[in-house]
C-alpha cells in the first residue's frame, strides 16, 4: 500500500473511532518510512504515535496482546476492548454490605488455589444489578486493577447490531478469544441480549441468541472472571438470574455515603471555611454517585471560570440547582 492509501484508511480508522485499526496503520506508516530508510522520521512517528498513551491519565491503558480481537464479519467492528486500570479500591464508595460481597468476590478469585485443595471453585459468574450512574462499570474497572487483570469490555452493541444471523457467531467467536487467556470480563447492560424471552416483540432468531449466550455462560469454564451488569433487572430473563453465582445489587448512597463522596469529588479545590457540605447531602437524595460527580465538577467549574481558586458555598449551591432541573427533567421525561 502506498503511503496516501495507509493515510486514506488512517483517517477512516479514526472516524469510525476504531482505535486497533488506527495503531496498526500506524504501525505500517512507521514500517513504509524504515523500509524506505527514513530512521528519524519513523522515530518521531512513533513518538508522535504513542504520545497519546503518555500524556493521558494514567489510570486508564491499553492492553496489547498477539491474539486478534474478534470483529463483527458484516461491519469489521471489533466486538471488545481490552483495557488496563489502575485504580484503587478506595475509590468506590459502597454501602458496607455491597462492599462487603464484592471483596468477597475478588477474595474468592485470589484464593483460586487454596479452594482447589479443598475441591471448591470460587463463584466467578456475578451479575451486578442497579440503577444507573451506581457504580456497575466502575466497579468492573477498580476489580480489574485490584486483581492486576486486564479487563475485556464486551460491546454489546456492535455484537447485536449486525445482521442477527452473525449475533451468534460474534458470541461464540467472544467466547473462544475469552477462553484464550485470564481476564476480568464484563458483559456490559446485558439487558440488550437478556430482554425477557417471552417478550411478545422478540423475534425467533433473537430468542435463540438468547439461548446460545446462557449456554455460553454456563459452560463457561475458564479461569476468568465473569462479570455482567444491568440496570433493569426486571426486564431480566429468570433464566439469565439462574447461570450467575452471585447477584450484587448496587444502591443509591445514602447520606453518609453522598458525603464521602462528595468530599472525594471536592477533592481537587481548596475550600471556603463555611463551606457546608452537609446540607448538599441532606439535599442530594435520590443522587447517584454519578449524579454527585457531575455536580461536584459544575460547582469547581463555576469556581474557576469565575477566576476563583478557592471553592464557595455558593458555587455548591448553585450546581446543586441546577443539577436538580436536570433530574426533574429527566424524571418528567420518563
Ligand atoms: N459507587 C461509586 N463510588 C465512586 N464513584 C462512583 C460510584 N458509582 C459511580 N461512580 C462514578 O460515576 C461514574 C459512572 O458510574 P458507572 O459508569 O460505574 O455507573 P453504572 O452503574 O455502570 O451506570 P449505567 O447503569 O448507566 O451503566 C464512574 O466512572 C465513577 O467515577
Ligand atoms: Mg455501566
Amino acid at each position: 500500500m502506498t503511503t496516501n492509501e495507509l493515510i486514506k484508511k488512517l483517517f477512516i480508522a479514526f472516524s469510525k473511532k476504531d482505535e486497533e485499526e488506527f495503531y496498526k496503520l500506524g504501525e505500517e506508516i512507521i514500517n513504509l518510512e524504515k523500509r524506505k530508510k527514513h530512521n528519524i522520521v519513523a522515530k518521531e512517528l512513533k513518538e508522535a504515535l504513542y504520545s497519546k498513551n503518555h500524556s493521558r491519565n494514567t489510570s486508564e491503558k491499553r492492553f496489547r496482546t498477539n491474539m486478534p480481537i474478534p470483529r463483527d464479519n458484516d461491519s469489521g467492528f471489533p466486538l471488545l476492548e481490552i483495557k488496563q486500570f489502575e485504580l484503587e479500591w478506595e475509590q468506590l464508595i459502597l454501602s458496607e454490605k455491597t462492599n462487603y460481597a464484592l471483596k468477597q468476590i475478588v477474595l474468592g478469585f485470589k484464593s483460586y488455589e487454596v479452594l482447589a485443595t479443598f475441591n471448591l471453585k470460587p463463584k466467578n459468574k456475578v451479575l451486578f444489578s442497579g440503577m444507573p450512574g451506581t457504580g456497575k462499570t466502575f466497579s468492573a474497572q477498580v476489580i480489574s486493577s485490584y486483581l492486576g487483570l486486564p479487563l475485556v469490555y464486551i460491546n454489546f452493541d456492535a455484537i447485536i447490531s449486525s445482521y442477527l444471523g452473525e449475533t451468534a457467531s460474534n458470541l461464540r467467536k467472544v467466547f473462544e478469544f475469552i477462553s484464550n487467556g485470564i481476564w476480568v470480563v464484563l458483559f456490559d447492560e446485558v439487558d440488550i441480549i437478556g430482554k425477557n424471552r417471552d417478550d411478545q416483540h422478540e423475534t425467533g432468531e433473537i430468542k435463540r441468541v438468547v439461548n446460545n449466550f446462557l449456554q455460553m455462560i454456563d459452560n463457561f469454564e475458564g479461569d476468568s472472571l465473569i462479570l455482567a451488569s444491568t440496570n433493569h433487572p426486571h426486564i431480566l430473563d429468570p433464566a439469565i438470574w439462574r447461570r450467575f453465582d452471585e447477584v450484587i445489587n448496587f444502591e443509591l448512597p445514602n447520606q453518609d455515603e453522598r458525603m464521602n463522596l462528595i468530599n472525594l469529588y471536592l477533592k481537587p479545590i481548596k475550600k471556603e471555611t463555611e463551606i457546608n457540605v452537609s446540607f448538599v447531602c441532606e439535599e442530594t437524595e435520590g443522587f447517584s454517585p454519578s449524579d454527585l460527580k457531575s455536580m461536584c465538577r459544575d460547582a469547581i467549574t463555576h469556581a474557576i471560570i469565575n477566576e476563583r481558586d478557592t471553592l464557595t458555598n455558593n458555587d455548591l449551591i448553585y450546581s446543586l440547582e441546577r443539577y436538580r432541573e436536570r433530574i426533574d427533567m429527566r424524571t418528567i421525561n420518563k
